[in-house]
C-alpha cells in the first residue's frame, strides 16, 4: 500500500486518448471494480452501472495519465485508503446530494418533540445538559446545519448546554466543503426565512449563503467509512440518511452494528425512509418507519 500520488506520468498521446474514448468497461472488469468499490466502502456497484462507470473511469483516466482502465484499478489497489485520488475515485462514482431540511417530517419531529423533551429533561436535572449528535454519512454539511439551526432556535437557552454536533463523510471534498459551511441557493431552498436571517450571512458575489459561528461552534467535520467504528463517545441521536440505500444485506448489517454502539441507552436514530434498515436494527425499537430507539437502561 503507498501514500504517495499517482505517479506524475506523461500526458496520454491524442492516439491514446481516441483509444480512451472508444474502450468500454468489460463485464469483467466491472465486476473486479465493483468488488474492490464494494470491499472499500459497502457500496454496492450493479451491473446497470456499467456505463456511468466508464465514463467516470475514463475521466479519472485522463487526469492521471493513464492509459487503460486495467493499469487505473492496479493503481487503486496498491493506493491507501485516504489516498487523494481514492477520493476522486469515489467522488465520482458516489451521490454527494444533500440539502438543508431534506425530509421535513425528520425536522418537525426533532423540533417539536425531539428538542423539547430533551430540554425539559435539563430543566429538571434528570440528564446532563450536554448533546452529542452524529451526522453520519454528512456529505457537504447540509444535514449537520440543519440539526445546528433546529437546535439554535428551538432547544430553549441553547448556550447553557453543551451541544455538539459530528458530521463525518467519507468523501474528503464534502468534508472539506462541510468546513466551508457555505450552502448555494439551491442548498437552501426548504430554509424557513427568519432562519435565513438569524443564521446565514449571504454571499453576494459568491451567490451563496455563510452559516453563523452561532451554528459553526457547535459543529466538527471529519472522515470516516461508516464501515469502521466512528471512535466517539456515544450520541443521543443519529441521522443515518439517504447512504445506505447504494450498500447490500452484509455491509448495511456491518454499519448498524457500529452504529448501534455508538448510541447512548435512551440514544435515538433518525434514518432515511428508503435506507433499509429495517432488519438489521436488533435490539433498537421502532418508533416510526424512520424513527429508531436504543432501549434505555432501567
Ligand atoms: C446522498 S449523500 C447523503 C447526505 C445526507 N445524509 C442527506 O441525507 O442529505 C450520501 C453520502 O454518503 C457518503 N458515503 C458513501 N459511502 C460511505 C461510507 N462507506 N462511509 C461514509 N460515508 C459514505 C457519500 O460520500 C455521500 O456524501
Amino acid at each position: 500500500m503507498t501514500h504517495a500520488s499517482p505517479s506524475a506520468a506523461p500526458r496520454l498521446s491524442a492516439d491514446a486518448l481516441l483509444r480512451l474514448e472508444r474502450e468500454q468497461v468489460t463485464d469483467a472488469q466491472l465486476n473486479r471494480y465493483a468488488d474492490l468499490v464494494y470491499r472499500r466502502t459497502g457500496i454496492r456497484l450493479s451491473p446497470q452501472k456499467k456505463m456511468l462507470l466508464t465514463n467516470r473511469l475514463r475521466r479519472r483516466l485522463r487526469e492521471t495519465n493513464i492509459d487503460c482502465f486495467d493499469k487505473y484499478f492496479d493503481l487503486l489497489t496498491r493506493l491507501q485508503a485516504d489516498n487523494p485520488e481514492w477520493d476522486a475515485f469515489l467522488q465520482e462514482i458516489t451521490t454527494h446530494e444533500t440539502y438543508l431540511f431534506r425530509d421535513e417530517p425528520h425536522w418537525n419531529w426533532f423540533r417539536q418533540v425531539f428538542l423539547p423533551q430533551i430540554a425539559a429533561a435539563g430543566q429538571r436535572r434528570e440528564r446532563p445538559k450536554t448533546l452529542r449528535i452524529w451526522s453520519a454519512a454528512c456529505s457537504t454539511g447540509d444535514e449537520a446545519t440543519t440539526i445546528a439551526c433546529c437546535v439554535a432556535a428551538c432547544l430553549p437557552n441553547a448556550n447553557t448546554w453543551n451541544v455538539r454536533i459530528i458530521g463525518t463523510d467519507i468523501g474528503i471534498d464534502a468534508v472539506a466543503e462541510a468546513k466551508r459551511a457555505t450552502f448555494s441557493e439551491r442548498s437552501m431552498k426548504l430554509v424557513p426565512d427568519d432562519y435565513r436571517k438569524r443564521f446565514f450571512t449571504e454571499l453576494t458575489t459568491e451567490r451563496r449563503w455563510k452559516a453563523k459561528p452561532q451554528l459553526t461552534d457547535m459543529q466538527s467535520f471529519r472522515r470516516h467509512n461508516l464501515l469502521d467504528p466512528p471512535g466517539e463517545e456515544p450520541f443521543d441521536l443519529v441521522f443515518l440518511k439517504n447512504v445506505l440505500i447504494y450498500f447490500d444485506g452484509p455491509s448495511k448489517q456491518s454499519v448498524m452494528k457500529h452504529i448501534r454502539a455508538a448510541m447512548k441507552p435512551g440514544g435515538m436514530l433518525v434514518a432515511g425512509a428508503a435506507e433499509g434498515v429495517g432488519e438489521f436494527v436488533k435490539g433498537l425499537e421502532r418508533l416510526d418507519t424512520w424513527l429508531f430507539r436504543n432501549p434505555p437502561i432501567v
